[in-house]
C-alpha cells in the first residue's frame, strides 16, 4: 500500500517526525525560513497532510492548491493563520497543539513582567556598557510586583496558568472573558474577580494579554485604551501582536501613558514598529512562549498524532472542526 506523503513546512523537533516517519513519508522544508507562498503551495500539491506554521496562510488558495489533502496539523495552539471556516466547508480536518505550551508561555509573561518592573534588560545593558559608576540610592527604581493587581485578558488554559503563578506574590487578579463566564478554577483558588475590561484596565497595576487574535480582538488595545490604564501599568503580551496597535503603544510608553511593555509577539512580524526598538520601557523577545524544549517537543508529538489521526479518517486529539465527524 503506497505511504501517506506528508509535508511539514519548517524543522520540527524529532518526536513528532519519528513518528510520522513509522507510516508515512516524510518531506520537511530543507530552508531554515518560512516558505514563500508560491514556494508553499507547489510543496504541497501532491501532499495527503501537511504540519505547518503560524506564518503559513491556511485558506481555499491553500486548500486549492493542496490537491490531495486530508487533514492539516498547525504547529501551534494559536489558529488565527486557519481559515477554519473554510476548512469546515470544504470537510477538511484541522487541529492545533494546545495544552503542551501553557506553562512555557505563561512562564514567560512572568518573565517579561519581572523583566520591565525591574528593569532588567535596560540595566544589564548598563552593565555591559561599563558605564555604572556604583550603587546609587535613586538608581534605576522599578515596580513592586507583590501585592498588586494583575489584571488577565482572556481567563482560558495560558491566562489562568499565568494567574495561578500569581500565588506566591499575594497578588489581586481580575480577568475578562469573552464567554462572560466565571472560570471556577481562578475563582476557587485566587478568588479571582471576573470584570469588565474597563474596569480591568482602570484597577490592575499589570495586564497580560492572552486571547485569541480574532476580528473583536484585533487592536483591543489602542490610544484610547492606553488612556484608561494607570500610569504605572506594565503591559504583557504573549498572544497575538495585532491585539495590540503597535504605533499606539510606541506613543503611549514614549509619552508614559503607560509605564512599560514586555512582549513575545508584534503586530507585523517579524517586523517592529519604529520606535519600539529605542524605548528603555519595552522589554522585546522573538515569539518565544513556546520556546522550551519539553513545549516543543510536545507540541511536534501533537501535531504529529493529529495529522496520523486525520490521515486514518479519524477525529484528531484537538480538532479545531470537530462538527464534520458529527
Ligand atoms: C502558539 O502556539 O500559538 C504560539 O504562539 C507559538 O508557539
Amino acid at each position: 500500500m503506497r505511504k501517506p506523503k506528508v509535508f511539514i513546512t519548517r524543522l520540527i523537533p524529532r518526536e513528532g517526525i519519528d513518528l510520522l516517519k513509522e507510516t508515512c513519508e516524510v518531506e520537511i522544508n530543507p530552508q531554515d525560513r518560512p516558505l514563500h507562498r508560491e514556494e508553499l503551495l507547489a510543496q504541497v500539491a501532491d501532499k495527503d497532510g501537511v504540519i505547518g506554521m503560524l506564518s503559513d496562510r491556511i485558506d481555499a488558495e491553500f486548500f486549492d492548491a493542496a490537491k490531495a489533502l486530508r487533514g492539516y496539523a498547525n504547529f501551534a495552539v494559536g489558529f488565527d493563520n486557519i481559515d477554519v471556516a473554510e476548512a469546515t466547508r470544504r470537510n477538511m480536518p484541522v487541529s492545533n497543539t494546545p495544552g503542551v505550551l501553557t506553562q512555557a508561555t505563561a512562564e514567560l509573561a512572568w518573565a517579561l513582567l519581572f523583566a520591565v518592573a525591574r528593569r532588567i534588560v535596560e540595566t544589564d545593558r548598563i552593565m555591559r556598557s561599563g558605564a555604572w559608576p556604583g550603587l546609587g540610592p535613586l538608581q534605576f527604581i522599578g515596580a513592586d510586583v507583590s501585592g498588586k493587581t494583575l489584571g488577565i485578558v482572556g481567563g482560558g488554559r495560558i491566562g489562568t496558568a499565568m494567574a495561578l503563578m500569581s500565588k506566591g506574590f499575594q497578588m489581586r487578579v481580575l480577568y475578562t472573558n469573552t464567554s462572560g463566564k466565571e472560570n471556577q478554577t481562578l475563582q476557587a483558588e485566587l478568588r479571582a474577580r471576573l470584570v469588565s475590561l474597563d474596569e480591568l484596565l482602570a484597577e490592575s497595576d499589570f495586564i497580560s494579554i492572552h486571547t485569541p487574535l480574532t476580528p473583536a480582538t484585533r487592536h483591543l488595545f489602542k490610544a484610547e485604551t492606553f488612556a484608561r490604564m494607570k500610569p504605572a501599568a506594565i503591559l504583557i503580551n504573549t498572544a497575538r501582536g495585532p491585539i495590540i496597535k503597535e504605533d499606539d503603544l510606541v506613543a503611549a510608553l514614549g509619552s508614559r501613558t503607560i509605564a512599560g511593555a514586555g512582549l513575545d509577539v508584534y503586530e507585523f512580524e517579524p517586523q517592529m514598529t519604529a520606535g519600539l526598538a529605542d524605548l528603555n520601557n519595552a522589554v522585546v523577545v522573538p515569539h518565544i512562549g513556546s520556546a522550551t524544549s519539553s513545549s516543543r517537543a510536545g507540541m511536534s508529538l501533537l501535531a504529529a498524532r493529529n495529522l496520523l489521526a486525520m490521515l486514518q479518517g479519524e477525529k484528531p486529539e484537538s480538532c479545531l472542526n470537530p462538527e464534520i465527524y458529527a
